[in-house]
């Protein structure tokens, strides 16, 4: 059995995250999301509109996902690979080079993005749209 580990955020879930979940999860035949938490999400001076438990619970509705993590820290990846027996770690382009660390451990993959979509951008749009 193949086991696909991938990060992120998930908020406001668009196209440009199943796609990148579906082909996650064609290299493999397991595959795990590592959600940020909100605290985290702080951290990383992210303000989501979904709290951790509502992403959550959407991500493991979606079809290509078998299990969510809890992500609390930069540090956690390693030891997440190794409990979790990762075969492959993926992430979108925007990451590109970020996580070559992890080699030692498993298969590092770098999927490319959906091009014009993002939550940043949804958020935008609206908020755009309620200004006119
Ligand atoms: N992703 C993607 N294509 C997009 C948007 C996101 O492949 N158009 C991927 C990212 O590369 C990442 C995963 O989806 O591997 C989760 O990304 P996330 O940061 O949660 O989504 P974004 O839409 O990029 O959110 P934000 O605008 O807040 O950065």
């Amino acid at each position: 059995m193949t086991t696909v580990l991938t990060y992120g955020t998930f908020d406001l879930l668009h196209d440009g995250h199943i796609n990148l979940l579906k082909r996650a999860k064609e290299l493999g035949d397991h595959l795990i999301v590592g959600l940020s938490n909100d605290n985290f999400n702080r951290l990383k001076n992210k303000e989501t509109y979904f709290s951790f438990e509502s992403r959550k619970m959407i991500l493991e509705s979606i079809r290509y996902v078998d299990l969510v993590i809890e992500e609390s820290n930069w540090e956690q990846k390693i030891s997440d690979v190794i409990s979790n027996k990762v075969d492959i770690f993926v992430m979108g382009d925007d990451w590109k080079g970020k996580f070559d660390f992890l080699q030692d451990y498993c298969k590092v993959v770098y999927l490319t993005r959906t091009e014009g979509i993002s939550t940043t951008k949804i958020k935008q749009d609206l908020f755009k749209k309620e200004l006119a």
